[in-house]
């Protein structure tokens, strides 16, 4: 008998999106051929999809945030931020999935949505609306939310403390798996009638009366069940908080790193976590943030790299990490090398890209240096070169880090994805890398992330499953367990 090789992961690949003239590319609206400007357009958002699509891209993936990032040269100042088009103005995503699911048959869409300024009931029913116009094909990337500038203008001084928005967020989600999972029972539609049921059974759905520290909710959901019911879960929050928070409820997880030897300690983190709570650690998907640049040589792709560089905008990039970070650099000397900084997050995280960022060693981590590495792919690590240059260093990023897959931000939208969709889509399939046709062609998100066709709902192993109100119980099952 011959020798097998075995089969190799096979990645995920999402395109990485915001509806704004810049997301993590500052200033790049103004590269002659970008076109971040019609991000309020609703035909360009579907041409994005459907070429995507016909590259077989599992997701756009929408990051989107709640308010403007103001910290830098503050407070509540946008001056840097508005020329800078940076994450500001920003249209919500969630508007446009149906559009680009009409258009499509099988991508798939992860929107933004946050736990800290949302009300679970109202945010449970424009999900499902969603879930049910775009046959399945939507994603929740659940955030708790960084921004000073939304808390203010949702009611608040200040933001709510780091890990109580982590403690309100598991009980949001315990709420809103009620609201998709309990509240109609399995089959209590019967849409064309029987001439005796009518629309639907009223002894199928029922109100779920969650009474708890931080909502009431009594239900029922406004919404009968949608193809997924729970869309599917996404992630991206990396504090110990943050990580348990992901071992729990996502389905895939999304997480920036500048190498795949520091990554691995929190993909190893978040999977034995997982496994601790009684799931498949490998059903719980993990993307890297990663801007390519790739094109006919190595030397191409820098070229096009310092092109691109010369429409950045380093008050932008400043003002982003400003609204990240909490901190405002402005207040410093053009001269300060943050290495040394006495705040200790800035200090440490400096450190961090200056330990990590090929050539980063050498330099005075100064205002300069910072805007220049942040103004494109932010803080997620960037792979300039050929197709080959390219997928070698994808493949080791999956080797060393084991993540799933990659969600690709661009310097230059579509012509970021363009290049990606020439040069390495075909050089990751030629490897045996990336599939060639859907998993579950025309299926849910769901199956399509997890490659299994029928796994429309949560596997039973997640958390939210304990809801399920399957068809010939009178009650959900969760409730009788509760009572006892
Ligand atoms: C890679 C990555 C992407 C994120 N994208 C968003 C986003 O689009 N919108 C948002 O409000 N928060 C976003 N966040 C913020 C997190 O969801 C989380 O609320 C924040 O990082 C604080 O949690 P943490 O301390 O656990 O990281 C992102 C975080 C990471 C690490």
């Amino acid at each position: 008998m011959g020798s097998t090789t075995p089969p190799k992961k096979q990645l995920i690949l999402n395109a990485f999106a915001m509806q704004s003239p810049s997301h993590l590319n500052p200033g790049l609206h103004r590269y002659p051929p970008d076109q971040g400007h019609k991000y309020t357009s609703l035909s360009n958002w579907v041409q994005l999809a459907q070429k995507l699509e016909a590259a077989k891209f599992h997701a756009i993936f929408f990051a989107d945030v709640l308010g403007g990032y103001d910290v830098y040269r503050g407070p509540a100042n946008l001056t840097p931020t508005i020329p800078a088009g940076a994450q500001f103005p920003i249209n919500d995503p969630l508007y446009s999935i149906p559009a680009m699911a009409a258009a499509t048959h099988s991508i798939s869409f992860g929107v933004t949505a946050s736990t800290t300024y949302d009300a679970p009931y109202a945010l449970a029913r424009r999900f499902s609306t969603v879930d049910h116009l775009a046959q399945g094909r939507v994603g929740w990337n659940i955030v708790t939310s960084y921004l000073d500038s939304a808390a203010r203008n949702f009611g608040l001084n200040t933001q709510i403390e780091h890990d109580e928005r982590y403690r309100i967020a598991h009980e949001y989600l315990d709420v809103v798996y009620q609201l998709w999972e309990a509240s109609w029972r399995d089959g209590a539609v019967n849409a064309h009638g029987d001439g005796v049921t009518g629309y639907a059974d009223p002894t199928a759905v029922r109100q779920i009366n969650h009474k708890g520290k931080y909502f009431d909710v009594p239900g029922p959901h406004l919404c009968e069940p949608s193809p997924q019911r729970t869309p599917f879960l996404l992630q991206a929050g990396t504090s110990s908080a943050g990580k348990s928070f992901a071992a729990k409820h996502a389905e895939a997880i999304f997480l920036n790193g500048q190498s795949p030897e520091l990554v691995r300690p929190s993909v190893d983190s978040v999977r034995q976590q997982a496994k601790e709570l009684g799931r498949d650690a490998n059903a719980v998907k993990i993307v890297a943030g990663v801007l390519v640049i790739v094109a006919e040589t190595d030397e191409k792709a820098w070229e096009k790299f310092r092109e691109y560089g010369k429409y950045g905008d380093k008050e932008g990039a400043l003002a982003l990490f400003g609204g990240w970070s909490g901190y405002d650099l402005a207040k410093y000397s053009d001269e300060e090398d943050f290495r040394f900084v006495e705040a200790p997050a800035v200090r440490s995280m400096v450190n961090h890209w200056a330990k990590t960022v090929p050539g980063g060693e050498g330099k005075k981590w100064n205002k300069a240096t910072i805007a220049e590495y942040l103004v494109m792919g932010g803080n997620g690590t960037k792979i300039i070169g050929d197709a080959k240059t390219v997928a070698d260093e994808l493949e080791r990023w999956v080797e060393v880090a084991d993540v799933d897959g990659f969600n690709l931000s661009y310097a230059s939208v579509p012509e970021t994805f363009d290049d990606i969709i020439e040069y390495l889509v075909p050089e990751l399939q030629r490897r045996g890398l990336f599939h060639t046709e859907y998993e579950v062609p025309g299926g849910t998100m769901r199956e399509n992330f997890y490659g299994v066709r029928g796994q429309t709902r949560l596997p039973e192993s997640h958390h939210g499953a304990k809801y399920f109100w399957k068809e010939g119980e009178e009650v959900p099952k969760y409730t009788l367990q509760e009572k006892e």
